[in-house]
C-alpha cells in the first residue's frame, strides 16, 4: 500500500503524458501556465535551461507579446507578485502612467459633460507603457540567465511565425470586415500579399521583431529612449497623441511591498495600489472567515448571496479610497484589510435578504476585456504570478505600423469625471482622478498563497473589475473547499461590483431554483457566458508535485510542465 501511495505522483505524471487526463498538468521540476500553449512552452524551455521562475515569466510575457496580441504585450503594463522560495514576497508595478500632458479635464466638453468614449476609443486614452521596464527590473533584481536569451524567443517567434490560430482568426474577420475604417487594425492581420490571414497559416511579425531585436540589445533603453521612443513620438505627433519624449525617458517601473493577509493559517500575498486587486482579494477573505461554511454549501443561495454581499461593500470601499499610492498617501490600507473591520462589515449582512447599493455613492464603469495573466513555478520553489493588460482586447486598437505593437487604451481605468458617481457605475471619486504622471487604478489581481511559507497557489486572471471576484472565487475553492486547481477555476463564478447593482453569473452554472431564490431576497441576476480565464499552480509539499491548470475559456491557452 505504501509503495502504492509513493508511486501515485508518478503514475499521475504518467497518466498525463499520455493524455489521459487533459485538464490539469502534472510536473515535478517547473511549470508555466498562460492563455496560449505557445508561449507557456517557451517558459518551460527557459526554465528546463536552468532559468528561474524570473526568468520564464519575463520570457513567457515577451512571448505573449507576439502570440496573443489581444493582450499580451509591450504597449501596455500589469504587475507581478514574486515569491521566493523562502517566502520572501515582493512586487513589481509596471501600470502606465497619464503622460505630463494630462489633466482632470481632458476628456469633458465645454460644458463639464463627459465626452462619451473619449477616454477609451481615442489616442487620448493612451497611458505611457510600462511593460518593458517592469520586465527588465524583474530580470535585474530577480532574474539568473542573460536578458537577451530571454527576449530571443519572442523574436524567433515574430521572425519565423506561429500557427495563426482560431481565436485571431476571429479578430482577424472583425478587424478586415467591410466598413471598418481602422486601417492599422485592418493590416495588422494580413500576410505579405495583403491577404487576410487564415486559421493553421503561419503569422510572421517581422516589424515586431524588429523592435524586439532593439529591446533584447538595449535593454529597458530600447524601449524609452533611442530608435523606439524616437517612433513612438513621431506616431504620437501624426495622430495627435500626447506622450512625449520626455514622458518616456522618465517612465519607471517600481518595487513595492505586497498587501498581505491571511485565511486560516494560509498567507495571501497580492498587489497592492495601483492595483485594487491585492486589499479587495484580502478584504473579501477577511469577511469569508466570518462566516461558518459547514453550514453554507458551494453554489448554495447562502453561498451565492454572501459572496454578492462581501463583493458589494468591498467594491464599495474600492470606489471610495483607492488609486495610485504615490499621489494618495493617506488611504486607509491597514484598516481595510484588518479582521477587525471585517468583522464589522461581515455584521451588516443580513442573511435573508438583498442589501441595497446606493447610486449616490461608489461603483465603477466599465469591465476591460483584455488583460492576461501566467503562473510560473520552478524547482527551487520561486514562485511569479504575472498579470498585463492592453485595457480592452487590442487596447487602443492603434500602433505605429513600423514598430509591430500595439498601444493601451488604460487612461479609461481613471474616473473621467470629478464628482461624478452614477448608478450605471461612472465613478467620480478624488483618489483615482487624472494627473500628470499618475498610475490609474486597476483590479489586477495576481496572487500567491502560502502554506507554511512556501508557495502553495499561484493564481490570476484578466477581465477587468471582474478580475478581483474570480481570483477571489478560485482561491476561495482551494482554500476553504479543497477543490484541485482545476475544478476550483472551472467552477461557477459570479461578480457584482457595487453599481450597477447586479449579480452577473456564468450562465449554465447557476440552478434556476438558485436564481428563483436570490431573485426572492431582493438580487437581480444577468448572466454571461463567461468570467475570468485563471492560470493556476498548487504545488503539494507532501508528494513534491506541481498541478497547473489554464481556464477552458481560453483554448489556446495552457500549462507546460516537465
Ligand atoms: N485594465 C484592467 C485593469 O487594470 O484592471
Amino acid at each position: 500500500m505504501n509503495s502504492y501511495i509513493r508511486t501515485l505522483p508518478y503514475l499521475l505524471l504518467f497518466l498525463f503524458s499520455i493524455n489521459l487526463i487533459s485538464a490539469q498538468t502534472y510536473a515535478k521540476n517547473g511549470m508555466v501556465v498562460s492563455s496560449n500553449m505557445e508561449s507557456s512552452k517557451v517558459g518551460r524551455a527557459i526554465l528546463q535551461k536552468g532559468g528561474n521562475a524570473i526568468d520564464a515569466a519575463v520570457a513567457t510575457a515577451f512571448s505573449l507579446a507576439v502570440t496573443l496580441p489581444s493582450a499580451g504585450n509591450i504597449g501596455g503594463g500589469g504587475f507581478i507578485v514574486y515569491m521566493d522560495s523562502k517566502g520572501k514576497a515582493t512586487t513589481i508595478d509596471f501600470r502606465e502612467k497619464a503622460p505630463l500632458a494630462a489633466t482632470n479635464d481632458m476628456y469633458l466638453d465645454k460644458e463639464g459633460e463627459l465626452i462619451k468614449g473619449i477616454n477609451h476609443n481615442t489616442v487620448k486614452a493612451i497611458g505611457v507603457p510600462g511593460t518593458v521596464a517592469g520586465l527588465y527590473l524583474a530580470h535585474r533584481k530577480y532574474g539568473k540567465l542573460p536578458w537577451k536569451d530571454l527576449v530571443q524567443p519572442a523574436i524567433d517567434q515574430a521572425t519565423n511565425g506561429f500557427t495563426f490560430n482560431w481565436s485571431l482568426f476571429k479578430a482577424a474577420e472583425y478587424f478586415t470586415k467591410e466598413g471598418n475604417d481602422n486601417r492599422f487594425m485592418d493590416n495588422y492581420f494580413r500576410n505579405e500579399n495583403g491577404t487576410v490571414l487564415q486559421p493553421t497559416e503561419n503569422w510572421k511579425q517581422p516589424q515586431l521583431a524588429n523592435t524586439l531585436s532593439i529591446i533584447r540589445e538595449k535593454g529597458k533603453d530600447g524601449f524609452y529612449k533611442g530608435e523606439v521612443a524616437k517612433k513612438i513620438v513621431q506616431w504620437m505627433k501624426e495622430n495627435e497623441g500626447i506622450i512625449t519624449k520626455k514622458d518616456l525617458k522618465k517612465y519607471e517601473a517600481i518595487e513595492r511591498k505586497p498587501m498581505e493577509g491571511s485565511y486560516k493559517g494560509y498567507k495571501i500575498y497580492s498587489m497592492p495600489p495601483p492595483s485594487s486587486g491585492g486589499v479587495a482579494l484580502i478584504e473579501m477573505m477577511n469577511l469569508m472567515e466570518q462566516a461558518d461554511f459547514k453550514e453554507i454549501e458551494f453554489n448554495s443561495t447562502a453561498y451565492v448571496h454572501l459572496l454578492t454581499e462581501a463583493m458589494r461593500r468591498t467594491f464599495a470601499d474600492r470606489a471610495e479610497h483607492l488609486g495610485d499610492p504615490d499621489f494618495n498617501l493617506d488611504m486607509p490600507l491597514e484598516k481595510l484589510i484588518s479582521k477587525e473591520f471585517a468583522k464589522q462589515r461581515f455584521n451588516g449582512i443580513d442573511m435573508t435578504k438583498a442589501s441595497v447599493s446606493d447610486s449616490t455613492k461608489f461603483g465603477q464603469l466599465y469591465d476591460g476585456e483584455s488583460t492576461t495573466h501566467l503562473s510560473v513555478l520552478d524547482k527551487h520553489g520561486n514562485a511569479v504570478s504575472l498579470t498585463y493588460t492592453l485595457e480592452y482586447s487590442y487596447g487602443s486598437k492603434m500602433g505605429s505600423e513600423e514598430l509591430g505593437f500595439i498601444f493601451n487604451n488604460e487612461m479609461g481605468d481613471f474616473n473621467p469625471q470629478a464628482g461624478i458617481t452614477k448608478s450605471n457605475g461612472q465613478i467620480g471619486t478624488a483618489p483615482n482622478l487624472v494627473a500628470p504622471e499618475k498610475r490609474m487604478l486597476s483590479s489586477m489581481t495576481p496572487t500567491i498563497v502560502a502554506k507554511n511559507d512556501k508557495p502553495y497557489l499561484v493564481i490570476g486572471s484578466p477581465g477587468g473589475r471582474t478580475i478581483i471576484n474570480t481570483v477571489f472565487q478560485t482561491v476561495f475553492n482551494v482554500l476553504e473547499y479543497n477543490m484541485p486547481v482545476n475544478k476550483a477555476i472551472e467552477a461557477l463564478k459570479i461578480h457584482h461590483q457595487w453599481l450597477p447593482d447586479v449579480i452577473r453569473y456564468e450562465k449554465h452554472l447557476l440552478s434556476p431554483d438558485t436564481k428563483k431564490a436570490l431573485e426572492n431576497m431582493g438580487h437581480t441576476l444577468e448572466p454571461r457566458e463567461n468570467l475570468g480565464a485563471l492560470m493556476g499552480i498548487t504545488w503539494d509539499d507532501e508528494k513534491k508535485v506541481m498541478t497547473g491548470a489554464s481556464d477552458s475559456s481560453r483554448p489556446d491557452g495552457g500549462a507546460a510542465g516537465y
